[in-house]
């Protein structure tokens, strides 16, 4: 399965390089292309929003099967890791996981078998 991501600050990045696949591609401005189906990481912006660059990829890339999302529970409670829940309604797929930033061991642990599980 092939991982498509945006990272602003860092957090999604460092986790999907510790998910250790080959084949992922960072979103920068949304313009980018993949072929076949993808899982898409994505942090939350604003009050519970997509990042622009993640709506438009999302937009004109239709492989996507599933989402993971990366929040802050300490400053955004009230919308953590909204981006993924839009994205799973908007687009009919499950989220694997929503991560508090980079996540802990077992988090990571359990999406690793979530990704195999697709
Ligand atoms: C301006 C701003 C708004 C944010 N809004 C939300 C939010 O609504 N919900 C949430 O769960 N996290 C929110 N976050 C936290 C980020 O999604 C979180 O830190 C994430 O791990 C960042 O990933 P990155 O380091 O890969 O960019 C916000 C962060 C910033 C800077």
């Amino acid at each position: 399965m092939k991982i498509v991501y945006a990272s602003r600050s860092g957090n999604v990045e460092k986790i999907v390089n510790q998910l250790g696949y080959a084949d992922t591609l960072k979103i920068e401005k949304g313009n980018e292309s993949i072929d076949g189906d993808y899982v898409i990481f994505t942090y939350s912006t604003g009050k519970g929003q997509t990042p622009k660059p993640v709506e438009e990829f999302l937009s004109h890339n239709p492989g996507v099967q599933a989402v993971v999302g990366s929040g802050s529970m300490e400053k955004h409670a009230a919308t953590f890791n909204y981006a993924a829940d839009n994205i799973s309604k908007a687009y009919g797929v499950p989220v694997l996981a929503k991560l508090d930033g980079v996540g802990t061991e077992e988090d990571l642990k359990a999406l690793t078998q979530a990704l195999k599980n697709l």
